[in-house]
């Protein structure tokens, strides 16, 4: 008998899992592509790769109806879905009883109506599926039940972690639920290491006043997009800002004393500016660092190694995201270059990000009743304009207090809806998921997601029809 695992809950619906897939000859692991749909592609190519379980790795954007008949037009029998399937599970329980494969899903998503028995999901156990446990976790749990001999899988809580932060499952800063106890496994396996630390992206990688200026998440007035603010700020502390050699250091180059120097500091300043409080506690909190990776990578942060990810699979190159992940896992990530392959990328990424983000503040929101929306025609890769939406909230005239849904051209005949909400509306009622299928669904097209971040596709020139009946159903579930 299996131990308990990270999630005694799922224990069970895992061993079966688990069990299934060492009775399958071959597997085609079938993932999404972004940082926790890859992570929970790595976990769970080591584990079967561990389990002695042969497999094939693909992944896609969007699990639709063509999608899932695609994979069903494959000779493999058994086929593991990680951070998708459940919210496509009625039509992949017709290919089920069709005979076409057998389903075996790891997975975080709003489930469909439907289910099947080898389905793992912290929803149908009353954990949040947003904020308790990732993509990539469900792929944890399933891997610790794929133990070996010799091997128990606990290695791969580091990615697990990734994935969970790329999908910004944390809760004021940290990790909560079954995501804490794969970070405690993660820890006593010797992969992770936490600390209370300023919160701030860019701690590995970042010259400190780049980390400073562009944080965003809490805005500080005279720091935030304020170059110069942010040198004034720092040259006023016992900090050496650039090494004898004349580069920038980064928060992870200062000792320990430094550290704190700068964070007191940072503390009196937001006091002294009247930051409320909740805001001031957003500004640090705890920092889980990949204890393998070397000092300075991206790789050593999760926040940073999930960018890392996403700037790969959003473009088409989910096969260097993977083989990152897989670097020090097992052999099969041993890829010469992929490293380098994806910094490449990252560049690529930022930049798109940055034009993305002038657009929306450029050209601004408009306002319904109840969301406010743009629409980026084909001006914003589909794949990356909810990350887009997501860093737009706060900023000019796009008010936190409103769910903001993005809109970008996926094809001549298609349009890609992303939907953002915050944890705050989502305790006022707010669903995102149900609002996109159903919205999408009204007008001829399908979605879901998690309550506070969601997505559609829609049939191009319904977006007007679209927006009233989102904006009638989010009205209905913030009344
Ligand atoms: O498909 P998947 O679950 O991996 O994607 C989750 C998406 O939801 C991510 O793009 C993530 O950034 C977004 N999200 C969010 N705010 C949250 C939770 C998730 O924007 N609180
Ligand atoms: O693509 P985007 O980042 O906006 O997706 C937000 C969330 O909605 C993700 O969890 C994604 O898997 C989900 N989604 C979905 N169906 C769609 C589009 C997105 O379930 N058609
Ligand atoms: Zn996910």
């Amino acid at each position: 008998m299996a131990s308990a695992g990270p999630v005694p809950v799922l224990a069970e619906r895992a061993v079966a899992c688990a069990d299934r897939l060492r009775d399958a000859e071959e597997v085609l692991l079938a993932s999404h592509i972004d940082a926790d749909g890859l992570t929970s592609a790595a976990v769970a190519a080591a584990a079967l790769e561990r389990a002695g379980i042969p497999f094939e790795t693909v992944f896609s954007k969007q699990l639709d109806a063509d999608e899932i008949a695609a994979i069903a037009a494959t000779d493999y029998e058994t086929v593991l879905f990680t951070d998708f399937g459940s919210g496509q599970l009625d039509i992949i329980a017709e290919h089920e009883a069709a005979g076409d494969f057998t389903p075996v899903i790891a997975d975080h998503h709003q489930p469909a109506d439907a289910d099947t028995e080898h389905h793992l999901n912290p929803l149908l156990f009353d954990l949040d599926g947003s904020s308790e446990l990732s993509g990539a976790g469900a792929a944890y749990v399933l891997a610790r039940a794929l133990e070996v001999d010799g091997g128990d899988n606990r290695d791969l809580a580091a990615l697990a972690v990734v994935g969970a932060v790329g999908d910004m499952q944390t809760t004021d800063g940290e990790l909560v639920g079954a995501n804490d106890r794969i970070v405690a496994e993660g820890v006593e396996a010797g992969v992770l290491e936490t600390a209370t630390d300023l919160s701030m992206y860019g701690k590995q990688t970042r010259p400190l006043p780049k980390m400073l200026e562009y944080a965003s998440d809490t805005r500080i007035p005279g720091i935030t997009n304020n170059e110069n603010g942010a040198l004034r700020f720092l040259d006023g502390l016992d900090v050496e800002l650039q090494t004898d050699a004349g580069e920038w250091r980064c928060w992870v180059d200062l000792t320990e004393d430094e550290q704190s120097t700068v964070s007191n500091a940072l503390f009196r300043y937001v006091v002294d500016k009247k930051l409320p409080s909740r805001k001031i506690d957003r500004l640090f909190g705890t920092s889980y660092v990949l204890a393998n990776e070397t000092e300075g990578s991206e790789l050593r942060d999760v926040s940073e190694f999930s960018t890392l990810l996403n700037a790969t699979a959003r473009y088409e190159r989910a096969d260097v995201g993977l083989a990152v992940c897989l670097r020090n896992v097992t052999d099969l990530g041993g890829r010469e270059g992929a490293l380098e392959r994806a910094r490449e990328l990252l560049g690529n990424h930022r930049r798109n990000l940055s034009q993305g983000l002038q657009l929306v503040k450029r050209e601004g929101v408009t306002k319904e009743d109840n969301v406010q929306w743009f629409h980026a025609e084909d001006r914003i890769r589909e794949t990356i304009v909810g990350i887009v939406a997501g860093m737009a909230v706060g900023a000019n005239g796009i008010e936190r207090g409103t769910p903001i849904v993005a809109f970008a051209d996926k094809n001549d005949e298609e349009v890609k809806v992303s939907a953002r909400g915050t944890p705050s509306l989502t305790r006022q009622g707010l669903d995102l998921s149900v609002a996109m299928r159903e919205a999408s669904q009204a007008v001829g097209g399908d979605g879901g997601g998690h309550n506070v971040a969601a997505g559609a596709t829609i049939p191009k020139g319904a977006e007007e029809e679209f927006v009233v009946q989102v904006n009638e159903i989010v009205g209905e579930q913030l009344e």
